[in-house]
């Protein structure tokens, strides 16, 4: 199967695995420094905790226990300069109030689900509609916002932090237990590595996926229109009013959504009725790591590819960020301020039998990988 294919891919190597039970451990041997910090409580008392993790070149990555949440990002631009590249808040409070799910993990279903219904081996599961009348993002209190277990990883080239939840038979109205674990890992090569797993001891459907907001010329810095996209995919899945997948799997070709070559994410924005907000079908995606995604800012010269063993990935342009929200550092995040590029299956594959297949049996093993992998090249050369 395609997923044991990827745990071999992920796991062969000579990465060897090292977990520090104590805390004072964990500055030794990697060469990525892990440092755990406190980062605040929830409201029933419970700590919430930061890992820091910086790799030799000085790239930081901080994580946090509530929603496996990534916190913040820096990588430096072309002369070395670094900058926070993802949207956020600089305490818990922001993320307990406000967040539009920023740098967050996603499930148990990323993305929408019809109505809030499926039917699987012929028994309909009702879930939360959160979103109009639609399923979103896992419902009223997804994997965003629940409290995972943290132990540090460490590697010979890179560091890091595995979360694991148990998602409970029922929640949110998902069929069966399901252990989940999502790993962290920044590595000495400037990528941070995004591994997910999961077990179930009842058929669910399972759709896991990461919700940075982006701006490569740093937070708050302005809006991300100048950003050069390309999104190695050639077809989409249309959607109606509501954002659901007709069932349809069409071409890209002569539309404002194909960046099959490079484009400015603001150079054709205003002939897609309301921003982009669309599930990309990955050419040769589903089962290997490739290149899904390459995104060039020209001032920083900063630059990200996307990976991913995922076959479509949701372009967002961050068209409901409307100047409510008060991030880091005070800066207001104004309408397309961050864009999200979230490797998924596609939405609404519960109820389109069409899709590749999101559900996960008892005895198989959820797999899947996205690798962010950071540079910066001179703008004038
Ligand atoms: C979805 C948007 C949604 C946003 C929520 C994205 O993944 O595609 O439609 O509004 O998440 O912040």
């Amino acid at each position: 199967m395609a997923w044991v294919l990827l745990c071999t891919l992920f796991v062969t190597g000579s990465c060897k695995e090292e977990t520090a039970p104590e805390e004072e451990q964990m500055e030794t041997k990697a060469l990525v420094d892990i440092q755990k910090q406190g980062f605040g409580q929830l409201p029933d008392g419970k700590n919430v905790d930061l890992y820091v993790l910086t790799n030799a070149s000085g790239v930081k990555a901080s994580v946090m226990t509530y929603g496996a949440t990534l916190v913040s990002l820096e990588a430096p631009d072309w002369e070395g300069r670094f900058a926070d590249i993802t949207l956020g808040f600089d305490s818990l409070e922001g993320y307990l109030s406000d967040s539009p799910y920023f740098g967050s993990t996603i499930g148990r279903y990323a993305n929408r689900i019809a109505e809030g219904k499926f039917t699987l081996d012929g028994i309909e599961y009702t879930l939360a509609q959160n979103n109009g009348e639609n399923h979103l993002h896992g419902g009223t209190k997804g994997f965003d916002k629940v409290m995972w277990s943290a132990e540090p990883v460490k590697m010979e080239e890179a560091g890091g932090v595995k979360f694991v939840y148990l998602s409970k038979d029922g929640e949110e109205g998902y069929p069966g237990n399901l252990t989940c674990t999502v790993t962290y890992l920044l590595t000495d090569s400037d990528e941070l590595r995004i591994t997910y797993e999961a077990e179930t001891d009842k058929p669910t459907p399972v759709n896991l996926t990461h919700h940075s907001y982006f701006n490569l010329e740093g937070q708050g810095s302005g809006d991300i229109l100048d950003h050069e996209l390309m999104i190695d995919a050639n077809e989409y899945t249309p959607m109606d009013e509501g954002l659901i997948p007709t069932g349809e799997i069409r071409s890209l070709e002569d539309t404002p959504m194909d960046f099959t070559t490079p484009h400015a994410i603001g150079e054709r924005i205003d002939q897609v009725e309301g921003g982009y907000d669309h599930n990309f079908v990955l050419r040769g995606g589903g089962g290997t790591l490739i290149l899904a995604a390459r995104v060039h800012e020209p001032d920083s010269g900063r630059v990200m590819e996307v990976h991913t063993t995922e076959p479509g990935i949701q372009f967002y342009s961050g068209n409901f960020l409307d100047g409510s929200i008060t991030g880091k550092s005070g800066k207001v995040y104004h309408k397309h301020y961050g864009f999200c590029l979230e490797p998924q299956h596609f939405p609404d594959s519960p109820n389109n039998p069409n899709f590749p297949s999101t559900i996960l049996r008892p005895g198989d093993r959820y797999m899947s990988l996205t690798v962010f992998k950071f540079s910066a090249q001179n703008p004038r050369s």
